[in-house]
């Protein structure tokens, strides 16, 4: 008998047990031990009915995705789904925590399932770039119709057991918090009453009522927008409406053929990388489970402007008290109006109720000084960018706060150690980057100082999983790893527009990729001014910063979408980027004042160009260790700034690629162009030269 699933009997009732942490995962001894756990129970004279449950955390998570990509082991998942379905027994699963993906099919394929009040199902393949390949798609519209199965299984959200339940997913909910005290009650009932077998793939009254419906064409065209540039909604679509066109063992044969494309698409290979990645990013170098956390009972922040506000709302989301410190009245009320308004809209929408509005505000206060900081735990700085002010402020939060209290500022660039030095306490300072609109942006970028303690380091961490956010930690540098990057590629991306391409061109490369909105987009919606007063303040220094067409937007206040004109025009109520002739007329322009002879540009050039510029400095992030993995660049670009997930982060992409095709581009517009954006990593260089990626350092 397997160590993981074991088998005995409690009276009349054969009860499997799988005891796989942390998540019970379908791996190659969970799936061998569940066929012969169910034997040894149809051996069972005794046993009249079977119960299946889980130890630990959770029911079943799913197939054990660390195997994907290896040579499958019999026996394969269909296969034991359909030895539980075919049992003389009835076979009843008890769930827990959530039945996901091969989970909630392994319990598809027993014949009664009951859940706990608070269990969740849900078919998540997709987001890993797959379908549910287990009978799934086959299954479930069984029970529900093919709406609700095509919602489940396109979007992968999890379904609560009282929805379940009346989705017909699930036979009953208990609402006790012992699944396998659940479970026996219920199979001891079926046992009792001589309840029949009842398998899934029998029931076809939906099937037979929503045959040649048109639910399917519909569907599809919702999705073209909703999944731009994914390939396994689609596929699961297809799958789903085989179980609508085929008797059941051919849609299990055309399942199994949609879930093997998927398996083998590079785009299932992205998503498991991020997927992965996203959990490794909280294992920071040098960090371990027993290094110290401070508790983060009430947090301050300094500025409600639309940074602030939206970094409160993320501590009131979560139930801890924020106390915003403005310097002016007026601006404190504008900025706790717009957090009423934003919460307001939530309530609107139906995403939280009125009575969460009023308690997360009540959780937020106001205050004009910063006495109101005495107590608190955590002070986020988000002012601007300036580092005199910033250094004001934490000279002033060193003499009011309480010994132990982080101080944390939202620099997006800024020297995190200059900004320590205004303090006696650098060892809790600490960069608490978060990402416009920082209420809704899951990335939290965590910088570490020189002198940061191990303890502030592990709590930023903790504090992010609190706020439901994904922390990275990174080092100290201008613009960290996210906004370094960014600004190599938004300095690349103009200089392509100077030398003859588009705006509208390279943003389309750019969203041809699957990036969310292209580099002038992006800019129209930050605000022209930003980039803009930067140069300015970079040529005051003496810096010598071309000139650019984008410096003429901010001079004729062409700022973006607050103006309704930027790189592109707005129509009023509207964010959608609007080509405007003036603006090509303007680029000419600059181009004939600068002696510019315009040049066709390819759209290769521009991907090249605009990411390749990016890799190259990713690479020398990591070897300077800003960055202390690969995957920590993929999540922050995958978080921060909308890289498709499906490509797995620029790093991922990258190795996808090939890191020589990548180096022989970047030498050669080292040659052709030149400047120290192009100027080759070491790294990349050492990784060519040794034959490595940077996904095996
Ligand atoms: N396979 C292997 N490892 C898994 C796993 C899985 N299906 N699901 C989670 N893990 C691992 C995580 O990597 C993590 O490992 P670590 O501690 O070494 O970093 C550990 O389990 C705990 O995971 P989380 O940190 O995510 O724990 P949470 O409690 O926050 O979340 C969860 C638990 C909701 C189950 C979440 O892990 C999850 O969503 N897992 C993926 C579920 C999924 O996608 N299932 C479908 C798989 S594909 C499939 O079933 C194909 C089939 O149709 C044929």
């Amino acid at each position: 008998m397997s160590e993981v699933v074991t088998y005995n009997r409690e009276g009349n009732i054969g009860v499997i047990t799988v005891d796989y942490p942390p998540v019970n995962a379908l791996s190659h001894s969970v799936r061998s031990g569940l066929v012969a756990a169910l034997e040894q129970g149809q051996l069972d004279s005794e046993a009249k009915v079977l119960l299946l449950v889980c130890e630990g955390r959770t029911f079943i998570a799913g197939a054990d995705i660390r195997e994907f990509g290896k040579p499958m082991q019999e026996p394969g998942l269909p296969a034991v789904v359909r030895h539980f379905e075919d049992s003389e027994k009835p076979v009843i699963a008890a769930i827990h925590g959530t039945a996901l993906g091969g989970g909630l099919e392994t319990a598809l394929g027993c014949h009664y399932r009951v859940a706990l009040s608070s269990a969740k199902v849900g078919l998540p393949e997709v987001k890993l770039g797959l379908l549910p390949g287990a009978g799934g798609t086959q299954r479930l519209p069984r029970l529900t119709g093919a709406q609700k199965a095509l919602e489940m299984i396109t979007s992968g959200e999890f379904v609560g057991a009282k929805d379940a339940l009346a989705l017909g997913i699930v036979d009953a909910v208990d609402e006790g918090g012992d699944a396998r005290a659940a479970g026996l009650v219920f199979a001891q009932k079926i046992a009792d009453e001589g309840k029949p077998v009842r398998r899934v793939r029998d029931v076809t009254d939906k099937i037979e009522a929503e045959k040649g419906s048109d639910v399917f064409s519909q569907f599809r065209a919702g999705l073209e927008k909703k999944a731009r540039g994914l390939f396994s909604p689609f596929k699961c679509v297809d799958a789903v409406e085989a179980a609508f066109n085929l008797p059941f063992d051919e849609g299990m044969k055309r399942e199994r053929e949609l879930f093997m494309e998927c398996m083998e698409s590079p785009q299932r290979a992205g998503l498991v990388h991020a997927f992965f990645a996203e959990r490794e990013v909280s294992k920071v170098k040098g960090l371990s489970k027993d290094t110290p956390v401070r508790d983060v009972k009430s947090v301050g922040v300094i500025g409600a402007g639309t940074m602030g506000g939206g970094i409160a709302m993320n501590f009131a989301n979560a139930g801890i008290p924020a106390t915003i410190v403005e310097v002016k009245q007026e601006a404190l009320d504008k900025g706790l109006g717009i957090i009423r308004k934003n919460y307001e809209n939530s309530a609107k929408k139906g995403r939280i109720t009125q009575q969460q509005v009023e308690e997360r505000m009540a959780l937020i206060n106001g205050s004009l000084t910063y006495d109101a900081f005495r107590d608190v735990d955590l002070v986020i700085e988000a002012v601007f960018e300036n580092m005199a002010i910033k250094k004001e402020i934490f000279a002033k939060l060193d003499g009011v706060c309480k010994p132990g209290a982080i101080l944390a500022s939202n620099t997006s660039t800024l020297d995190i150690d200059e900004i320590a030095s205004a303090t006696k306490r650098p060892e809790d300072v600490v960069g608490m980057h978060f990402f416009s609109p920082a209420n809704v942006m899951k990335l939290l970028e965590n910088v570490r100082g020189t002198h940061t303690s191990d303890e502030v380091k592990a709590t930023v961490m903790a504090v992010a999983k609190k706020i439901r956010k994904v922390g990275v930690m990174v080092g100290n540098c201008h613009g960290f790893v996210g906004n370094r990057m960014l600004h190599k590629r938004g300095a690349e991306a103009m200089s392509l527009v100077n030398e003859g391409a588009t705006p509208q061109q390279v943003d389309k490369v750019l969203t041809d990729l699957g990036y969310p909105m292209g580099q002038f987009a992006m800019s129209d919606l930050a605000g022209i001014d930003v980039g803009y007063r930067i140069r300015e303040e970079r040529r005051n220094a003496g810096e010598d910063v071309a000139p650019s067409w984008m410096d003429k937007l901010a001079e004729q206040n062409r700022l973006g979408q607050k103006t309704m004109a930027g790189v592109y025009k707005y129509e009023e109520g509207s964010r959608k980027p609007i080509p405007d002739p003036e603006v090509d007329q303007l680029i000419a322009d600059f181009r004939e004042e600068q002696g510019i002879t315009p040049r066709e540009i390819t759209d290769q050039e521009i991907l090249e160009r605009c990411m390749y510029v990016m890799i190259n400095e990713g690479a020398k992030i990591l070897e300077e260790g800003i960055a202390d993995r690969a995957l920590d660049i993929d999540i922050v670009w995958i978080y921060g700034y909308g890289f498709p997930a499906y490509r797995g982060g620029p790093m991922f992409w990258a190795d996808q690629i090939g890191l020589d095709t990548i180096l022989n581009a970047v030498e050669k517009y080292h040659d052709d162009i030149g400047g120290e954006q192009w100027k080759p990593s070491a790294l990349l260089k050492k990784l060519v030269a040794e034959g490595k990626t940077f996904g095996k350092l």
